[in-house]
């Protein structure tokens, strides 16, 4: 872990200039020479901690950004810039069409194999926490300071965005669930419908009102119009039960 060159602290510029803002930080433009970088800073130390740890953890995994320095003085974590936008704002400017979509969810449940197999639930996958290059449609993951290791059995009454957490965890208001594989492939599913339609299917469920049966979210997912290959993989990462959803070998296997 400690043999990775990271770049010296001290030789990076970080501007003003604001790339985006989440709930732990902002992230602004650097520049190391003419490189340009991405300078995350953040306002509590165990978030700052656990990124740069699962950062240095995943170095060098495909469609995962690289870490390129930090400093723990100042709580920065300095980062490759990768790609034009989040897929946030890409899929709003530039509406993918459902082989784009098909590419982008290979990608990401690629990358997220890959993070499992080095012992990393990654917990907070969404449009804003991928990052794309519009040249070539590839993306890199970001955002890993909710990750949890896989061995991790701790119990979580929520975990990352409400919006992409399965209904086990959004309708047991009082209970906790340990982060496992079929809540990732949940969170997947959100994703891949975000993607097609544009949009999630569910805006800020509480647990006290979240009532919906799979059948309804079923319609949804026929009313998007996608081809049958794609529909059965999405209502198969949305099944209500966790034990029926897909494994994420067989997700993958299917989006090949
Ligand atoms: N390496 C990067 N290159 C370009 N933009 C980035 C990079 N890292 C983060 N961003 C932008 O900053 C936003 C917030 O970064 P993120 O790591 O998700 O912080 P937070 O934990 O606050 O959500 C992202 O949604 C993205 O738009
Ligand atoms: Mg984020």
């Amino acid at each position: 872990m400690d043999s990775i060159d990271m770049i010296p602290f001290h030789s990076i510029s970080i501007t003003g200039n604001r790339l985006g803002k989440g709930a732990s930080g902002v992230v602004y433009e650097a520049t190391c020479g003419s490189v340009k970088m991405a300078a995350k800073w953040f306002k509590c130390t165990q978030s700052f901690n656990r990124e740069i740890n699962v950062l240095k953890r995943l170095f060098s995994c495909p469609n995962v950004v690289n870490v390129v320095s930090y400093d723990s003085v100042t709580k920065i974590v300095v980062l490759e810039r990768f790609g034009q936008s989040d897929l946030f704002d890409y899929i709003n400017e530039k509406k993918p069409d459902a082989q784009d979509c098909i590419d982008i969810m290979r990608q990401v449940v690629s990358a997220t194999r890959r993070c499992r197999d080095l012992g990393v639930w990654h917990t907070d996958i969404k449009d804003e926490n991928i990052l794309i290059d519009d040249a070539n449609k590839s993306i890199k993951l970001i955002d890993f300071e909710t990750s949890v290791d896989t061995t991790d059995l701790g119990r979580y009454r929520r975990l990352g965005t409400l919006e992409y957490n399965p209904p086990e965890v959004l309708k047991m208001y009082d209970n906790h669930f340990t982060y496992t594989e079929p809540w990732h492939v949940w969170t997947l599913g959100i994703l891949f419908y975000d993607l097609i339609a544009g949009d999630i299917p569910f805006e800020s469920p509480r647990a006290e009102d979240y009532e919906w049966d799979c059948r309804e979210l079923d319609k949804m997912i026929d009313g998007l119009g996608i081809n049958k290959q794609a529909n059965s993989i999405m209502k198969d990462c949305l099944r209500e039960q966790p034990c029926d959803r897909i494994t994420l070998d067989e997700l993958f296997a299917r989006l090949l």
